[in-house]
């Protein structure tokens, strides 16, 4: 099961490596069974990730990854220090998608640089402007992207963040995302249905607190979720994970 902190842009230097240094002291060692896995910005991905040495539980990722190998681009994270200091990379997050215009070419060029340096691409996905005839067209579109851009036996991980449900405080209808959850699920199955996949597991992520998490840990297809505004403070992160670490939510 997957548990993500994404810190966005929300916190100073000083107050992710407070908030790092908190989760440290109550988690190493324990929730054994959880992939935590910790979004810092790019300022402090060094502090957060020399604190969770490479034996920790806890992973550390970047919010967002190089383009290609040899592009100079600034404002990018550099490939060595993107290999080094990450195990995992957030991608395609749709207010990257609308505020910059990040193609689902770009995203799916960076997965594929990503894995190629051993870093673990969280995908993100929505439900697109629901101005289509087919309410799940977008969502579609952006799966086959990624799916015909990245090698049938690459590792990476999908999390469905529909956009009405990203900081508003209010979630997605549990219902739907298990629908939709089948949806992804069997549209990566038919274009990955090759011998030595892996299992692709899949996030919800929008308003994801620990009043709600247990509504979407529940469902079937639903591996583990992506937390924002939830993830900023210990209390309320830690919160979630003691939630999750009840048995019956360990899949
Ligand atoms: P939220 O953010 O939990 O604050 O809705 C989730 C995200 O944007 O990944």
């Amino acid at each position: 099961m997957y548990i993500l902190g994404n810190w966005k842009n929300s916190l100073s230097s000083e107050d992710s490596k407070k908030l790092a240094e908190a989760l440290h002291t109550h988690i190493n060692g324990r929730y054994h069974d959880i992939n935590i896995v910790l979004f810092p910005d790019d300022t402090s991905i060094e502090t957060v990730s020399l604190l969770f040495d490479s034996a920790s539980m806890v992973k550390v990722g970047a919010q967002d990854g190089p383009l290609g190998s040899n592009t100079t681009l600034t404002g990018s994270i550099s490939l060595p220090n993107f290999g080094k200091f990450c195990d995992y990379v957030l991608l395609g997050h749709s207010e990257r998608r609308m505020l910059l215009g990040e193609t689902d070419e770009m995203i799916a060029q960076k997965a594929a640089l990503a894995i190629d340096v051993g870093v673990i691409p969280v995908i993100c996905v929505n439900n697109g402007d629901g101005t289509k005839i087919d309410p799940y067209f977008d969502l579609k579109a952006q799966l086959e992207s990624i799916l015909d851009h990245i090698d049938s036996k690459s590792e990476f991980v999908i999390a469905y963040e529909p956009i009405d449900a990203i900081g508003t405080g209010i979630p997605a209808d549990p219902e739907e995302v298990k629908n939709i959850a089948g949806i992804i699920h069997e549209t990566s199955f038919i274009s990955r249905n090759v011998k030595g996949s892996p299992y692709i597991p899949l996030l919800y992520g929008g308003s994801v607190n620990d009043k709600n998490i247990k509504s979407f840990l529940s469902l079937e297809g639903i591996d583990g979720v992506l937390v924002g505004n939830a993830s900023l403070t210990a209390d309320s992160f830690l919160r979630i994970i003691k939630k999750v670490s009840d048995p019956k939510y360990l899949k």
